[in-house]
């Protein structure tokens, strides 16, 4: 789309004005499919993306994608029903997982028909491999081939193929921009994005109908994570500046293999393809704590008894404090062909050879349940409570940046891909059905705009004497320490004392650099203010939550309450970070009765999670 007549704030920054139907904030698995499916019905669609679209964080997703195609033997969607909600440990909305697992094995056509290039059976057909919670039978198990993969590089396949299909389709990048905060209207609307061009330092006022935030989580508010340096939540920031709450920011997943000290992650396909955990005793730990799904239990459950070990001083190595995995029992041709991406992971970043020896993991930070609450449709939600549905008009968020709630509050592994591609998808549909083509795309609200350019100024010229590097080490020290794999209300008040502290710290920012071309000190100060967003909200709501839940797991509260606390955290921001919690009931109703072919109640009513 054309660019609109250049014009000029008072702080000096001369706007480039952009009209669409439809932006799209991010690049990665959720945001292309949206780009995709919006563009693919002709809407004026543009992505706005701070990397390249190829590197966004998708592209280091792994083991692969949940959908019931049965390939591989019996499945249900069903079955996949029962394990997503007994994996979100009942805090999912029903509704949405049954939209997300019915959805699922047409999703995983559709990507196939674009091209996705994923692993084949025997028979050509694509190839499913077990994953942690997944199981047949309600339950019951054995594991089920749920788990769709393209090797172990999954995300990579997935991604290249939408940006692809994107371009094809005649979506509009904006590539290497950073979106600086949402275009508000007085009435709460949303209609559009400011962004600043990085390469060549100009400011851009994208108007639209839709704006779509698909910005991924914030993994690194933690000093340890499997998530990309990219992953700042800057979708939980804007949305909170506009002040729309963030929903379960409390359930933050440790992945159970982050490689011991650099964190990258080794697949939990490893464990789908026969790999084991073992303590300092060469002990098969997870038989004892598992004893149906053992290292295939889900991932909050296999990363809390790793932490037991350890702490009960059966950790290995030097210091006690990690865990081996084991591959090399595994046929080396297999390795090869399934797991090669790790294969070179475990060389270069643990010096590991996995044929020979086992690889060094601990559980490390790797997924936020939590995020901008939406709808299925991926509308977001400004719930009162009145109306805990409340639809903000103008805005939608998918995948990790929004909350569905599908993961509730622990996510089961490759539950995240089908995630993306279905809500993506599913945002697209929505837009196509409540986009009228025929207005005219709104003008910038000059007031909001000129806010978003005051922050931007203010940061850009920060002279306090704190250098945003220093800040941001003691907000991921503080999560780490304070907001862990276990917690009690002492660390977690200790938490939200040191991040709240952090946040008074944040008027001391002092940026070096002040110039409007590629300045990563700026950028990074901006991450560190949206993390800071996230950051809080994640604290004090783990801090209230006085029970044990998924990923939530309270020494001093070690039970699930479902009388009290079935319900999600609604966690709203003030600019001085003061949090206001409030919450909104769980949709515990499926989409389709039981008598119309929908699943039974009973199925899916809460009672002990074990594996
Ligand atoms: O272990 C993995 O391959 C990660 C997958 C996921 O987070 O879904």
């Amino acid at each position: 789309m054309a660019k609109d007549a250049k014009s000029a704030n008072p702080a000096g920054y001369t706007y480039v004005d952009h009209k669409f139907d439809v932006v799209i904030v991010g690049a990665g698995g959720a945001g292309l499919r949206a780009t995709l499916g919006m563009a693919e019905q002709g809407l004026r669609t543009a992505c706005i993306t701070k990397v390249f679209p190829t590197r966004s964080h998708t592209v280091a997703a792994q083991g692969g994608i949940a959908a019931s195609l049965s390939n591989m033997g019996p499945d249900s969607w069903q079955w996949h029903m029962f394990d997503t909600v007994k994996g979100s440990d009942w805090l999912g909305d029903v509704d949405a997982m049954e939209y997300m697992v019915r959805e699922a094995p047409a999703a995983v056509y559709e990507l196939e028909h674009y091209g996705v290039p994923f692993s084949r059976t025997e028979e050509g057909k694509i190839y499913q491999r077990p994953f942690g919670g997944h199981m047949m039978n309600y339950g019951d198990g054995p594991p089920v081939q749920r788990t769709c993969a393209a090797a172990d590089r999954t995300g990579h396949a997935i991604l290249h193929t939408l940006y692809g299909q994107s371009l094809k389709n005649n979506a509009q990048f904006f590539i290497e921009y950073f979106a600086l905060d949402l275009i508000m209207e007085s009435d709460g609307t949303c209609t559009g994005v400011v962004a600043w061009n990085l390469d060549d330092g100009t400011i851009h006022r994208f108007s639209a109908k839709m704006v779509v935030l698909a910005t991924g989580g914030y993994g690194r508010a933690y000093f340890s994570a499997t998530s990309a340096h990219t992953c700042t939540g800057d979708g939980g920031g804007m949305a909170a500046r506009a002040g729309l709450p963030l929903q379960d920011m409390e359930f933050v997943q440790f992945h159970p293999t982050g490689i011991y000290g650099a964190g990258c992650l080794i697949t939990e396909g490893a464990r789908g393809e026969g790999g084991y955990l073992v303590n300092s005793e060469g002990e098969r730990f997870m038989e004892r704590y598992a004893p149906s799904a053992k290292d295939l239990a889900s991932r909050d459950v296999v990363s809390r008894c790793m932490t037991l070990e350890i702490r009960e001083g059966r950790g290995v190595g030097k210091n006690k404090d990690h865990i081996f995995l084991h591959l090399d029992h595994l046929d080396p041709a297999v390795l090869h062909e399934r797991l090669p991406g790790i294969s070179e992971s475990a060389k270069i970043f643990a010096g590991v050879d996995l044929t020979k020896e086992p690889i060094p993991v601990l559980p490390t930070v790797h997924y936020n349940m939590g995020g901008v609450p939406t709808n299925y449709w991926g509308e977001v939600l400004n719930p009162t409570a009145r109306s805990p549905d409340k639809v903000s008009p103008g805005l939608m968020a998918v995948g990790e940046a929004g909350c569905a709630s599908v993961h509730g509050a622990n996510r089961l592994g490759s539950n995240s891909l089908i995630d993306l591609v279905v809500f993506g998808r599913a945002a697209a549909i929505r837009a196509g059905q409540i986009i009228d083509r025929t207005s005219a795309i709104p003008s910038p609200n000059e007031a909001s705009v000129e806010k978003i350019m005051d922050r931007f100024d203010k940061l850009r010229h920060a002279n306090g004497s704190t250098p945003t590097a220093v800040l941001r080490e003691k907000m991921q020290k503080a999560m780490q320490e304070d907001a862990a794999v276990f917690r009690t209300q002492h660390s977690l008040d200790n938490g939200c004392k040191r991040i709240s502290q952090i946040w008074g710290e944040l008027r001391d920012i002092k940026v070096f650099d002040r110039s409007m071309i590629w300045n990563s000190d700026l950028v990074e100060t901006l991450e560190l203010e949206n993390l800071m967003a996230n950051a809080i909200t994640t604290v004090q709501g783990a801090a209230a939550r006085k029970e044990s839940r998924g990923a939530h797991a309270r020494e001093d509260f070690s039970a699930r309450d479902d009388a009290n606390w079935r319900k999600h955290t609604l966690a709203r921001l003030s600019e001085d970070g003061k949090v206001t919690l409030s919450y909104r009931p769980v949709h515990t109703e499926p989409l389709v009765a039981e008598k119309d072919g929908g699943i039974s109640l009973a199925k899916i009513a809460p009672k002990a999670r074990v594996y």
